[in-house]
């Protein structure tokens, strides 16, 4: 059975993401469903060269069956396709198929392809209409959802993009199947933010279940999208274009996180892992300052160690993470800005300089 989460956004407009097993070969129907997408319309489907051999096929069949005329681009898998040459590539194949402002880009794929099928449907003619079907536990539950688009430079990742919200996000449970270990966990690092962020119903549903999670419990893992979905629909309701403060709280984690990813190397550690341990940080940074408590944080750190999110062991020097936090596209004026928790559910932001980063890294390395 396939559970159904409005994202409300201002103005009226609303999107719904349906989460169950085997959704991708209904694919075609739901999206005919909705006026916004009427099955007289072109389709391109933007996948990777990993999730295409295995969904694509299927996808097609699903959308042809109820009318659309359906194109595909097929990019390698990978962040370096997260680059103006592949969006580049993709306008120029688009504009070449004659697609017009009324095709409808369809995401079929992990963050990577979300953010980049996304830009392009954001940017194409100046817009056109975009469907999400997340293949990555992570995917489900962050990215697809919420809008955000973006394209990695030189400089740093996502550093141009948009908000550009799907019209139906499809995400169907079949696919977690196909992950492997490590795109599994990196996905239940997102669900236990959200859960932490979330509500003490999300964390102690989440806490009892959480070795089942570990070891790849696919009904529990479908309560655990669904939950983290409706999590997120609520923030993204309220601050649609992160302008009111209210989104900041998903880049609980975040800050050492992407710091540990550039340090060590992107693709060295994964994203998940990251942000496990920068939430371990957060709560560490968190009691130092007097904000935490020693229950709050052993509570969280155990719920990390039952998903199977183990503490890194050596960590880059802190000066090298405190030079990556600084100059992070959320710094401001050569401060790190953290989000901390006092408890589940309770977050507030602190800007934090380097002088107190480095002790704090160098206590939380040594303890
Ligand atoms: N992944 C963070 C956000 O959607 O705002």
């Amino acid at each position: 059975m396939a559970t159904k989460v409005i994202v409300g956004l201002p103005g009226g407009v609303e999107y719904a993401v349906r989460i169950g097993s085997g959704l991708i070969d209904g694919l075609g129907s739901s999206m005919a469903a909705i006026p916004a997408l009427a099955p007289h319309r072109r389709v391109l489907v933007i996948s990777d060269d990993n999730v295409a051999p295995l969904y694509l096929p299927r996808t097609k069949a699903a959308l042809r069956a109820v009318g659309y005329q359906v194109a595909d681009i097929v990019v390698p898998a990978g962040e370096a396709s997260k680059s103006l040459d592949i969006a580049h590539e993709v306008w120029d194949a688009m504009a070449q198929l004659g697609l017009e402002r009324s095709c409808v880009v369809v995401a079929l794929g992990g963050g990577v392809v979300g953010d980049l099928a996304g830009f392009v449907a954001s940017s194409y003619m100046r817009g056109v209409a975009l469907v999400q079907v997340p293949t990555t536990l992570l995917s489900m539950v962050d990215s697809s959802v919420g809008g955000k688009t973006a394209v990695n430079l030189a400089a740093g990742k996502n550093l141009v993009g948009s908000f550009w919200q799907p019209s139906y996000v499809c995400a169907d449970q079949a696919v977690l199947e196909s992950l492997d270990d490590r795109e599994w966990t990196c996905g239940l690092a997102e669900i236990a933010k959200s859960s932490l962020i979330g509500s003490d119903d999300f964390f102690f549903w989440l806490s009892e279940h959480a070795r089942d999670l570990a070891v790849r419990d696919y009904g529990a893992a479908a309560e655990a999208v669904a939950r983290s979905v409706v999590f997120k629909a609520d923030v993204v309701a309220r601050d649609a274009m992160e302008t009111s403060g209210v989104r900041t709280c998903l880049n609980y984690g975040h800050t050492l996180g992407h710091a540990l990813e550039k340090a060590l190397g992107y693709g060295t550690v994964s994203h998940g892992h990251a942000v496990s341990e920068g939430m371990r940080f957060a709560v560490f940074l968190a009691q130092r300052r007097g904000i935490a408590g020693s229950d709050f944080a052993a509570a969280q750190n155990e719920l990390l160690d039952a998903l199977g999110l183990s503490a890194m062991g050596m960590l880059p020097s802190a000066e090298d993470l405190v030079e990556a936090m600084v100059h992070d596209k959320k710094a401001q004026r050569g401060e790190a800005r953290f989000v901390l928790l006092s408890d589940v559910a309770r977050w507030e932001l602190a800007c934090i300089g380097r002088d107190e980063l480095v002790s704090a890294l160098r206590a939380y390395s040594e303890r």
